[in-house]
């Protein structure tokens, strides 16, 4: 649990040293049960990276951190790392996933005192994604001025990481600065992270927030101050892939000239791609279309599209608020300048 001090006051993720086990909030149960279940070997931190228990880019790559930690009980060096490349696969598009992983697996191939050492690279990856998401939030503050209207999409909260959240880091910073403000936050088809996790988070730390189904965005564009989105990926010519939706709210965010900005780590950038182009999208199963609380709600001979990311092509994009500065175009010159 983080400070009282924190915006805040719950955990999404815990390796408890006592019984050698992770603990995580399930967030396939809220927003009406907030659940702490515990993941006692890699195949349980695989299926809930993949099943959505514990989701958003920074938090996947510190859940499949400690998940690497888990493997290393076995004491053997080969086995750990087969079991690092099996956690990488469980989701593709979050880059955090295998920036995380590469990380681990270095250490393994260095490391004296598996366990211990393994464990201390675990923290320090959680550590530095609390610190990163307390930077963006300072950083980003400055960005909304007095009574404005955010919006945002899917979440990028405290719950999509270890720390405060990216694109939520900001608005608890601005509220933390005395800002006023209201946050608009679209539903999220299919798996309603923004209506069932950000509308969660948001009001528990008293924002006023109004959830809107995805289909309302251009409604409400036109009197909204400024769009707050998330990341999974980013080339290094500043393409964004995010949750499904973010690139229809940036075409209509520019259409009303609505200032459009992304908040991410460096984690979250593939310095290898040089275009979105290249982001691979994961495709999710057909029954979070065609099914909604188990009851079918498509009819049976309809087939299903599911992709669950898009890019935003750069030019979309005022600007990308990371820990070290806010990135604006030319984004392939400026996002060198972060490496
Ligand atoms: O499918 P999800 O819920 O993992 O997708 C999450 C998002 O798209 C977030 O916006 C992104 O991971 C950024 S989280 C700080």
């Amino acid at each position: 649990m983080p400070g009282s001090s924190s915006p805040v006051q719950f955990k999404t993720i815990e390796y408890d040293t006592q019984t050698n086990k992770i603990v995580i909030l399930d967030q396939t149960r809220l927003p009406n049960e907030e659940i702490y279940v515990r993941l006692e070997n890699v195949d349980d931190v695989y299926h809930a990276i993949k099943d959505m228990q514990v989701r958003g880019a920074p938090l996947i790559g510190v859940t499949a951190a400690y998940g690497v930690v888990l493997a290393a009980a076995s004491g053997n060096r080969e086995a750990v790392m087969k079991a690092a490349d099996y956690l990488n696969k469980a989701r593709p598009t979050a880059v955090n996933l295998s920036w995380a992983i590469e990380r681990m697996k270095t250490r393994v191939s260095r490391a004296k005192d598996l366990s211990a050492e393994l464990l201390e690279e675990a923290r320090m990856i959680e550590r530095e994604d609390q610190q990163a998401c307390l930077r963006i939030g300072e950083l980003g503050a400055g960005l909304i001025t007095g009574d404005s209207k955010i919006m945002v999409h899917c979440n990028a909260g405290a719950l999509a990481t270890s720390g405060i959240g990216t694109a939520l880091g900001i608005i608890y910073r601005a509220q933390q600065n005395g800002k006023k403000f209201v946050v608009y936050s679209s539903e999220t088809r299919p798996l309603l992270q923004g209506a069932r996790l950000t509308s969660w988070e948001l009001t528990k730390n008293g924002i006023e927030t109004f959830t809107i189904c995805d289909n309302m965005v251009a409604t409400f564009m036109p009197d909204i101050s400024l769009v707050l989105v998330g990341a999974d990926r980013i080339a290094n010519n500043g393409d964004v892939a995010n949750k499904i939706g973010t690139r229809g709210l940036a075409i209509i965010a520019q259409y009303y000239n609505v200032p459009f900005y992304v908040a991410a780590p460096l984690s979250t950038f593939d310095f290898a791609l040089t275009s979105g182009k290249q982001i691979p999208i994961e495709e999710r199963h057909e029954d979070e279309i065609r099914k909604f609380h188990d009851a079918c709600i498509v009819a049976s001979s309809a087939k299903i599209c599911n992709p669950a990311f898009d890019v935003t092509p750069a030019e979309l994009i005022t600007g990308i608020v990371t820990e070290k500065f806010i990135v604006t175009p030319p984004y392939s010159e400026n996002i060198r300048k972060l490496q």
